[in-house]
């Protein structure tokens, strides 16, 4: 079975604890990122993590991908919102991916209602906190399984 799940933070995700907990909750990114483990070995997932604030080290990451991964989680942060280098990234891969915000970015600022990966990726999980990132293991290993 395809079952190697590459969850990948962008920009400010590693700060969670300390932004605003009306958005983000409380759980803090070293939290959130165990429960994401816990969840994906309990779906037979295999779970592994990279986190960066720099946009350059997130696409070349998304570049080494290949044979390493049979899925994607993502969760870019702003950089969701513009940046087509990692949507090109993203998309070069080939790989099956779900989108997941924390916050649900619809209801919030006008700029963050835009996302440029949303019609690349097989699915969007949004507004469901931590929660949303068990939605996002379970659909993409519907994904992998099919
Ligand atoms: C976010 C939403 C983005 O708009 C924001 O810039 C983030 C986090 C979320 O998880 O809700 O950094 O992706």
């Amino acid at each position: 079975m395809r079952n190697r799940v590459e969850v990948m933070h962008g920009v400010n995700l590693d700060q969670l604890g300390r932004r605003e907990p009306v958005h983000y909750g409380g759980v803090t990114f070293a939290e959130l990122e165990r429960m994401i483990a816990e969840r994906a070995g309990e779906l037979g997932l295999q779970s592994r993590f990279f986190q960066t604030n720099h946009e350059g080290d997130f696409v070349e990451h998304l570049h080494r991908l290949e044979g390493l991964a049979d899925g994607i989680i993502l969760n870019p942060g702003a950089w969701t919102h513009y940046s087509y280098a990692i949507r090109d990234a993203l998309e070069l891969t080939g790989l099956p991916a779900v989108e997941v915000h924390l916050s649900d970015v619809d209801s919030r600022e006008e700029w963050r209602r835009t996302s440029v990966i949303r019609e690349i990726c097989v699915a969007r999980v949004a507004g469901k906190g931590p929660d949303g990132y068990r939605d996002a293991l379970e659909r993409l290993r519907a994904e992998l399984t099919e």
